[in-house]
């Protein structure tokens, strides 16, 4: 039987170093989404989440993302599971107002934060805007794209187009709506 410690591998070791590949790609990785910090514990833990300004409880294993939380748990079904590298963009909701890909955000990380998800935008503008100019065909992208857009504009309320289409470049669209999705932000910039 072979004796992993003698030929100098370990398991401790490997995860260890499967970790440190997995934040190097996190580092290389373009989507502008923050990172954030996980506490660790052992096995399923039963938790409070701040979602909407409401207090919900769910119960986690330390690999339970915020994604499978909200829409397996929680009800809250408007972000999407299209990526789980968070690359789409579907599965964006925010984190004490900035942008997070739920997909790739531990539900143990986002304890004592402030989450809002697009469940919480019916009323915005933004919406109203993807209306108006048509910005949607299947829809599937949409709550992750006017989560994004509501947090771009907050940060950068007279954006030009450029500006426009630079910050919102980490949401994929399959049906190809991004040209009506610019003219809705570009409405909002506007104010008609
Ligand atoms: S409207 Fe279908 S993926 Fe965007």
């Amino acid at each position: 039987m072979s004796n992993h410690h003698s030929q100098g591998f370990s398991r401790r070791a490997f995860l260890g170093g499967t970790g440190a590949a997995a934040a190097a790609t996190a580092v290389t990785n373009k989507v502008a989404a923050q990172q954030v910090s996980t506490p660790v514990v052992d096995g399923p833990t039963s938790i409070d989440l701040n979602v909407n300004g409401k207090v919900m409880s769910a119960k986690v294993e330390p690999r339970t993302t915020l994604l499978d939380v909200l829409r397996n748990q929680l009800d809250l079904t408007a972000a999407k599971p299209v990526s789980a590298d968070g690359s789409s963009g579907a599965s964006t909701v925010l984190i004490d107002g900035k942008p997070a890909m739920a997909s790739t955000t531990l539900a143990l990380a986002a304890v004592g934060k402030q989450i809002t998800t697009c469940e919480s935008l019916l009323d915005d503008d933004v919406p109203k805007a993807f209306v108006q100019h048509d910005a949607q065909q299947c829809g599937f992208c949409t709550p992750g794209f006017v989560v994004a857009v509501r947090a771009f504009l907050n940060k950068n309320p007279n954006a030009t187009e450029e500006e426009i289409r630079a910050g919102l470049n980490g949401n994929i669209c399959r049906c190809g709506t991004y040209a009506n999705v610019i003219q809705a932000v570009i409405s909002l910039v506007k104010g008609n």
